[in-house]
């Protein structure tokens, strides 16, 4: 297998545990011959089990909550020592709406809950892009990929606060992706992901009907966590260079496929 990250330097958020899209995504950068650090808040480390991930690639863990800004410029200034040297791929993979842990129907909103959702979810990285420009701590040609849903686009009732947050996550990619593109050349997409077994997935009400339900509507079948990562590997490689300011569907064909013969059968048709 050819490594299409060697001698790159990476900062990896979100591996909570091993069905985190964000620990393939770090198990895929070690295969590919790419060193990074791993991140995650503090208080999900001491759950997670980040550990293990850490030892298998070699890798350091600098904590940092992604809403707080002196965390993220530790972050960024820590693992340019660390790595010796400027970044060369992000993964933004945090997601997290209280209203959703909680069940609170969409035109019931909390709003502090909602707040606090935009700030994890979306803001976040806004945060590390800025934090990240004003270091200069991204080479020329660099890859920021964070990843985002569907839900973005069209609706999905019980996705409640986090279609709007998904939403603002997009616009962000594309609003700094041009900035960043003329001034560095760095580059920002999303990568819109089938539904996926993980554990921020798996809080949504109804996710294991509704991850039937997509799998049964996609051509190829839902896209696992794994493949997600191969994904992922591809757009901070260099192949893919001039890639910026998109969002990506990652889906197996779901979010262009009006229906499928397989649920028109459920139906009787
Ligand atoms: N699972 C799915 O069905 C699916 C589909 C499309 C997109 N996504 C997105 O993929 C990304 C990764 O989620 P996942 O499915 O791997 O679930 P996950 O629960 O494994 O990962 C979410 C991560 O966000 C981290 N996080 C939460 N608050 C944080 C904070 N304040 N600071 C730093 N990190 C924080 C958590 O600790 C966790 O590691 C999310 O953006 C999610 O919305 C998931």
């Amino acid at each position: 297998m050819s490594k299409l990250l060697e001698g790159k330097r990476g900062i990896i958020t979100g591996a909570l545990d091993q069905n985190s899209i964000a620990w393939k995504v770090a198990e895929k950068a070690h295969e590919h011959g790419a060193t990074f650090v791993l991140t995650n808040a503090p208080i999900a480390m001491r759950m997670g089990e980040i550990n293990a991930l850490a030892e298998k690639t070699n890798s350091k863990i600098i904590p940092a909550d992604a809403t707080n800004v002196d965390d993220i410029t530790k972050l960024f200034t820590e693992s340019q020592e660390v790595l010796g040297g400027k970044i060369d791929f992000v993964l933004h993979s945090i997601g997290m709406s209280v209203n959703i842990r909680k069940n609170i129907p969409y035109t019931e909103l909390n709003y502090d809950f909602y707040n606090k959702g935009i700030d994890v979810s979306a803001m976040s990285l806004h945060k590390m892009l800025a934090v990240a420009k004003q270091l200069d701590a991204i080479n020329e040609w660099g890859s920021v990929v964070a990843l985002t849903y569907a839900a973005a686009q069209r609706t999905y009732p019980f996705y409640t606060d986090m279609a709007d947050i998904k939403a603002l996550l997009e616009s962000i990619a594309r609003s700094f992706g041009y900035h960043y593109g003329v001034e560095k050349k760095v580059r920002v997409n999303t990568v819109s992901q089938s539904p996926t077994k993980t554990t921020a997935g798996s809080g949504i009400k109804g996710f294991g009907d509704f991850y039937d339900y997509a799998d049964a509507i996609a051509p190829l079948g839902n896209a696992s966590a794994e493949d997600c990562a191969n994904y992922c590997i591809s757009l901070f490689s260099d192949l893919t260079r001039m890639v910026t300011m998109q969002n990506l569907f990652h889906d197996g064909g779901y979010s262009t496929t009006g229906v499928s013969d397989d649920i028109m059968k459920k139906f009787g048709i």
